[in-house]
């Protein structure tokens, strides 16, 4: 195989993502289309790794390496490479709030760790890069779960056996499966959506989630649309999380009555979403979920998106 060739500057994607999956609690997510973080990164004479630009954090993010998931992600694999004298100067663009419930943090985390990766002439496989990308994300949340970051890595379904062992596996895509994704414009901590969970959970709820865990993974690999609509429930953290999200049970009834296979909080929340067959039951759906918002004066935003196989990619 020939070395990759040297680039001078590489711009990279990392799609948005929907963790949880309603019954896949730190265990389960899929990767969207849209929206998603943007990393460019190129060769500076100038010895480490310097942060020069961030555009879309509304100027909350500070420009050091250590402030934010994509300079973490992307110092942790230079350390483990023993380049952190390596010149490279690295631009963040936003594309997603934060606190949305999308896995901003996740994607810039891997944007970051790929695009240098890239840069340096791709020592690394992607999957290889998982363990950094997890490094930058748990610099935002302090909580260590591949849900976010190894879809928007790898792309897909991706199930997580072990977040410590990073046990992973990437599941079949069901041809007609599509997700309806809407943001309400609150913020939601993720620590704080984390905090508010019980430690304990009786054992019905985890015999219940277990068996929905186990019938939307089945219902994703033999394409069982009824088996996936049967097992998208949440008993353990929808219950507590949804009163952080206005007129949850409203948007989820919207949903449900206008054909979704089932509906729950994305990640932390505050966005939501709903598993669909076919583009225009998504696009409905979210019609009527963005309606119960925009009737109470909450401004959103839709993301209707067949799920994304690419995961993290090169722009330009
Ligand atoms: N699995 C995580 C949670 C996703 O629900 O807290 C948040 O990014």
């Amino acid at each position: 195989m020939s070395p990759a060739p040297i680039l001078k500057e590489v711009k990279v994607f990392a799609p948005a993502t929907v963790a949880n999956v309603a019954c896949g609690y730190d265990v389960l997510g899929f990767a969207i289309d849209s929206p998603g973080d943007e990393v460019v990164v190129r060769h500076s004479d100038k010895p480490g790794l310097r942060i020069t630009k961030i555009t879309g954090d509304d100027g909350k993010l500070p420009k050091t390496v250590e402030g934010n998931t994509a300079g973490v992600a992307a110092l942790d694999l230079l350390r483990h490479l023993g380049m952190m004298d390596r010149g490279i100067e690295m631009e963040i663009h936003k594309k997603m709030p934060f606190g949305s419930g999308l896995g901003s943090s996740a994607a810039s985390a891997v944007a970051g760790a790929y695009a240098v990766n890239k840069l340096i002439g791709e020592p690394l496989s992607k999957k290889q890069l998982l363990p950094f990308a997890m490094t930058g994300e748990a610099s935002a949340d302090g909580a260590y779960h591949a849900d976010n970051v190894g879809p928007s890595l790898l792309g897909g379904i991706v199930f997580i056996r072990s977040n410590q062992e990073l046990d992973i596996a990437q599941l079949p895509v069901p041809e007609n499966l599509w997700a309806a994704v809407v943001h309400p414009d609150i913020e939601i901590l993720t620590k704080v959506a984390r905090e508010i969970l019980p430690k304990h959970i009786p054992i019905e709820n985890a015999t219940q989630q277990i068996g929905n865990l186990g019938g939307l993974i089945c219902g994703i690999i033999q394409e069982d649309y009824g088996m996936i609509s049967r097992s998208i429930h949440d008993v353990i953290a929808e219950p507590h999380r949804q009163k952080l999200i206005p007129e949850f049970y409203k948007a989820k009834r919207a949903a449900l009555s206008n054909g979704a296979l089932g509906f729950s909080i994305s990640g932390a929340g505050p966005s939501v979403f709903a598993l669909c067959e076919g583009e225009e039951v998504a696009k409905n759906v979210a019609n009527a979920v963005s309606k119960v918002f925009t009737d109470i004066k909450l401004e959103n935003q839709m993301h209707v998106s067949k799920i994304n196989q690419k995961g993290v990619h090169v722009i330009s």
